[in-house]
């Protein structure tokens, strides 16, 4: 027996009033589309029905996701059409077509398969999985005759008593092939959104007295996203299940309501999570390390025993025991040895920062390659900007910079020197010398008493 798998995804999804296809809209860090492809990719042929921005679409289509181009949008029906009778799926040798929409990001592969299993016993026509829910605003509703299911009512075409319904349409249906091939054709757009609805599939299937079932999931399963409001909703069920697994594992949330995770991100055993922390993208946290609060870390690694404070990391590598924060950003490119400590109001960008070096207030180094045990002190920066072009500087090991200093790239500052405070360095600095540009200080005696009174002037 095979199976073919078939998203709907040439929707706008105008109530999202937004520009970006619905289907595209982000759900922990993924696109939403991502979530249906995985619970069909185990089926055989897999088609996704593309129409808006289409080409936007098909680029977040998996390897073996073949898109079908639904040029005008006439409804699910007609989006069903289309496929049948594309190019694409002229040679599709498959029994059953399961159908899903691409806007309903919770639903899980377990469900599909139980939907396939159910179906595919006897001589059935289509099955389709319902549940019951507390507000059905915006869903189809289940019509039932006895057991069966005599028909799905859109909202707007529904009667008053038709509107009380709670049993809901979950839009993902999985079809015998041929009673989909015969009936598709008689499908029409007479109701009031002028759209050929698929679901009028069940109406038709139930007056031939073909054999159709329900399989009724939870009312999460089917959450369908039609409005910004219900992408909240969807995508909060899911950060809660995440940060649950998160827990399971040994890591430690302070307030899971103010937490942010994607989906890919990795926490290991006995780290902890403080207040309004958001990690995101490929971001690894390492095993005991504290985190926030009020951090936000995107693609960057961790390491084993750091602590990150108030504090902004992206594309960054944290060796080990860093100790990041309150106030620093780390930006692309800064990889951190060992031990590292950056302090409040600095940035780094672009660096290699040796182990145990330090850089603990108001510094900017970008560019830059310091070797282990640096002293980078309050105030001094990298200038590694010429307006044109950015240049390197290295601070050799054991190197002490002291407060205030420009050090202006290309430069070199060699092993064990130091930097007086407030110098502009342009040339470089041989080992262990002292390297300091100064004008001499001079203090003028009694100044203060030949100044005459304010009251006087
Ligand atoms: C649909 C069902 C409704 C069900 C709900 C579940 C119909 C007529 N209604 O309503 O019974 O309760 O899903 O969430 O099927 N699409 C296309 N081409 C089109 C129109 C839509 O590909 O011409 C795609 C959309 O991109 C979307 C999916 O089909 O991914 C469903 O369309 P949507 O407009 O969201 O339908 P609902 O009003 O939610
Ligand atoms: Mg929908």
């Amino acid at each position: 027996m095979k199976i073919s798998g078939v998203i709907l995804a040439a929707g706008k999804g105008t109530r999202m009033k937004s520009d970006l296809p619905k289907v595209l809209h982000s759900v922990l860090g993924k696109p939403m589309i991502t979530y249906g492809q995985r619970a069909i990719s185990h089926l055989a042929h897999k088609y996704v029905v593309v129409g808006h921005k289409s080409d936007l679409v098909a680029e977040e289509l998996n390897n073996g996701f073949i898109p079908v181009l639904q040029k005008e949008q006439l409804g699910t029906g007609h989006a069903v059409v289309t496929l049948l009778k594309s190019d694409e799926f002229r040679d599709d040798d498959s029994d059953f077509v399961v159908i899903i929409p691409g806007d309903a990001p919770l639903l899980l592969k377990e469900n599909i398969d139980n939907l396939i299993s159910v179906t595919s016993q006897g001589n059935v026509a289509l099955g389709v999985l319902t549940a019951s829910v507390s507000d059905p605003t915006g869903y189809g509703r289940i019509v039932r005759d006895g057991n069966s299911i005599s028909k799905i009512v859109e909202e707007v075409d529904a009667s008053e008593p038709e509107r009380e319904i709670k049993e809901v349409n979950s839009g993902m249906y999985c079809f015998n092939k041929n009673f989909l091939l015969e009936n598709i054709e008689k499908l029409d757009s007479n109701n009031e959104q002028n759209e050929i609805y698929l679901t009028d599939l069940i109406e038709i299937a139930f007056q031939n007295k073909l054999d159709t079932v329900i399989v009724q999931v939870s009312e999460d399963t089917i959450k369908g996203v039609n409005s910004m409001s219900q992408l909240n909703e969807v995508e909060n069920s899911l950060r809660e299940e995440l940060i649950n697994s998160h827990m399971e594992n040994g890591v430690y949330f302070q307030d899971t309501s103010s937490t942010y995770l994607d989906e890919e991100v990795v926490i290991k055993a006995g780290s902890r999570i403080m207040a309004n922390t958001h990690l995101t993208g490929k971001t690894e946290i390492h095993e005991n390390c504290i985190i926030g609060p009020n951090t936000v870390i995107h693609d960057s690694t961790v390491g084993e025993g750091s602590t990150v404070t108030f504090s902004v990391l992206d594309g960054v590598t944290i060796k080990g025991a860093g100790i990041i924060g309150p106030y620093a950003h780390l930006r692309k490119g800064s990889v951190l040895e060992e031990g590292v400590k950056v302090g409040a109001f600095s940035e780094t960008k672009n660096s290699n920062i040796g182990s145990g070096s330090k850089i603990p207030h108001l510094s900017y180094v970008g560019d830059a390659d310091l070797e282990e045990n640096v002293n980078f002190s309050a105030g001094s920066i990298t200038v590694n900007y010429d307006g044109k072009n950015k240049h390197r500087t290295e601070i050799k090991k054991d190197a002490f910079v002291g407060s205030d200093v420009m050090l202006v790239a290309p430069v070199i500052v060699g092993e064990g020197a130091m930097i007086g405070a407030g110098s502009v360095i342009t040339k470089d600095v041989p080992p262990k010398a002292l390297g300091i540009e100064r004008n001499q200080q001079k203090n003028i005696d009694g100044y203060m008493d030949r100044k005459k009174p304010k009251d006087e002037n």
